[in-house]
């Protein structure tokens, strides 16, 4: 069975017994009873009962197939919906002509899934196709509306993390602007233009204008787009000049040969651009407001004897990042409070929130497993997996 279908199996249940407890008649209630009874049988692995029962209700599995099909092709159904509806649709009927030797319900389901599966095909190949726009580590391509886009003869919106963290700290934006969390922000461009989002800075006056220079956001995938996928390319001075109107600071003389340090992966190395004093990001658009930061380490024990131990510092992160940006969503603020787990970390979790995302990516182990266990660090807290 296909993954997919498997995390649908509770989904079309829930689906299926809202709509199946509308009808009445008599024959309806027996239909329903025994695509309820085949639906349990499957999701248990009871496949000795489905022999009995497909046999039993033999005259039944038409109309069965049917309302399953119905039920799979409502409008507002997403794939992993539709394909779990139509999956228990094709078993059914597959089952059917096996033990009844009936094949004509089968012939109604195998065309709707061959359908479906090459609709998503290409609904991969556009995500991937933006996949490739997101090649430099937190350029995001906003396209929560790409029909309205579309419309307006425009191209999806390519943001880059990048250039605004040369200028602002990622407090100035989260969580006081957006939450750290894509697609959760509902952007509009009407919003943006009345002076929120975006439009808290692209007002013409901070940085240019939401109103009037439509190309310069609305830029995914068009040639122009090269300069922000690739930072050398991108107009020093002129960004120099915009961190200077904000009181931040960008000093290009300061790159070794006139480049962006980039790490393995080559992405950018934050931590050697801050100690090369390239940058000065601005803390607040408040100037007065205060900053709070923590400053000490912590030190995860690994399990493993051949790892190296990873040595987190809270300083490096609470300087830039708010406290709450983290603490309760991400980690409890209690040592060992959290159990964080490494395969959820590389889905996004913990850890991953933001490396792989805006910051250095999971591959570069060793950049977080930087500690090997015979190396004394004074004043680490210690983070032992027994206490876990
Ligand atoms: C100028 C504003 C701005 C700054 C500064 C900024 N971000 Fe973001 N961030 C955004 C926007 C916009 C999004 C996308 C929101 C959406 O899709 O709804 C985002 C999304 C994210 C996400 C979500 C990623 C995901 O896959 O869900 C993370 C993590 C993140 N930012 C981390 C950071 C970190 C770390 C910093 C500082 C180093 C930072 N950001 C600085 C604007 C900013
Ligand atoms: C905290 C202020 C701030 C916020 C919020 C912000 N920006 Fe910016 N952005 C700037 C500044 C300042 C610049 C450099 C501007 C300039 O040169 O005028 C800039 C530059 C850019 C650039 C580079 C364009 C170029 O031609 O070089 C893009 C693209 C961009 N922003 C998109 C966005 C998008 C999309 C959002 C919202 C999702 C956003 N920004 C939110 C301040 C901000
Ligand atoms: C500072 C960056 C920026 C500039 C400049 C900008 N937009 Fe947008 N626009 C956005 C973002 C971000 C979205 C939300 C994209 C999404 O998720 O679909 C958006 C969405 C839109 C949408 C889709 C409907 C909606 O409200 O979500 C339209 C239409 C649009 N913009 C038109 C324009 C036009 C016309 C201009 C020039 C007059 C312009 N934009 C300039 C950032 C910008
Ligand atoms: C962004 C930081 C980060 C990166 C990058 C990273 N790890 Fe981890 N890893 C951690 C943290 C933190 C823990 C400890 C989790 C805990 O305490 O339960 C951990 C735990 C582990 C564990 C669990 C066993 C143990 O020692 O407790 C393994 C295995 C592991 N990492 C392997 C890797 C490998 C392999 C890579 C590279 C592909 C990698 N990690 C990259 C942060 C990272
Ligand atoms: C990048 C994420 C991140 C940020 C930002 C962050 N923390 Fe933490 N913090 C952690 C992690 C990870 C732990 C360990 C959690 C565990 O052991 O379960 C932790 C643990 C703690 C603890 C218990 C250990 C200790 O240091 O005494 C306190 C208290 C704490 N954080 C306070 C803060 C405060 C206050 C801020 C803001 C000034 C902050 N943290 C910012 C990730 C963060
Ligand atoms: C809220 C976002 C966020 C979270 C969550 C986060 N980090 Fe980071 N981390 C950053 C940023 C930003 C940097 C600066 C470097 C960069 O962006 O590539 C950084 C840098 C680091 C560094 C480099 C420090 C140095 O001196 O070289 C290590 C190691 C690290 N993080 C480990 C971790 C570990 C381990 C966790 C989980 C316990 C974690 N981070 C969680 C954002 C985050």
């Amino acid at each position: 069975m296909r993954p997919v279908m498997i995390r649908a199996h509770r989904m079309a249940l829930i689906l299926l017994s809202a709509t199946l407890l509308s009808l009445s008649s008599q024959t309806q209630a027996d239909t329903t009873a025994f695509i309820e009874q085949f639906i349990k049988n499957q999701i248990d692995h009871k496949y000795d009962n489905q022999v009995e029962l497909i046999e039993q209700n033999s005259a039944r599995v038409s109309s069965a197939v049917k309302q399953l099909i119905d039920e799979a092709m409502m409008e507002d159904r997403v794939f992993e919906q539709r394909m779990g509806l139509l999956d228990y649709a094709s078993s059914m009927a597959y089952m059917h002509s096996y033990w009844n030797g009936d094949k004509e319900p089968l012939k109604l389901v195998e065309p709707l899934i061959n359908a479906e599966l090459s609709k998503e095909s290409k609904r991969v190949a556009e995500i991937m196709k933006w996949k490739k726009e997101e090649r430099n580590l937190g350029n995001f391509v906003l396209k929560a509306n790409p029909e309205k886009t579309k419309e307006a003869g425009l191209a999806p919106v390519l943001y880059p993390h990048w250039m605004h963290r040369i200028m602002f700290e990622c407090k100035v934006c989260h969580n006081a602007i957006f939450q750290m969390k894509r697609w959760t922000n509902d952007i509009t461009q009407e919003k943006i233009v009345a002076g929120k989002q975006c439009g808290v800075c692209h007002n013409g006056k901070m940085a240019f204008s939401a109103e009037e220079e439509c190309e310069r956001c609305h830029m995914a995938g068009l040639p122009e787009a090269e300069k922000l996928h690739n930072p050398s390319k991108i107009d020093q001075m002129k960004l120099a000049r915009s961190a200077l109107a904000i009181g931040a600071k960008w000093n290009p003389s300061r790159l070794p040969n006139g480049t962006m340090p980039l790490d393995k992966y080559k992405f950018i190395d934050w931590l050697k651009l801050k100690e090369l004093d390239a940058f000065k990001p601005i803390p607040s658009l408040d100037k007065d407001a205060e900053h709070k930061t923590r400053d000490n380490v912590i030190r995860f024990v690994s399990k493993s004897s051949f790892l190296d131990d990873v040595l987190f510092g809270h300083k490096v992160h609470a300087d830039w990042i708010n406290c709450s940006s983290c603490h309760p969503a991400l980690f409890s603020d209690t040592l060992g409070g959290t159990k964080i787990k490494m395969t959820e970390m590389s889905k996004g979790r913990f850890c991953g929130n933001c490396h792989g995302k805006v910051s250095f990516t999971f591959a570069d182990c060793k950049r977080c497993h930087n500690t090997a266990k015979t190396v004394f660090v004074e004043g680490a807290l210690e983070r032992h997996p027994t206490k876990r």
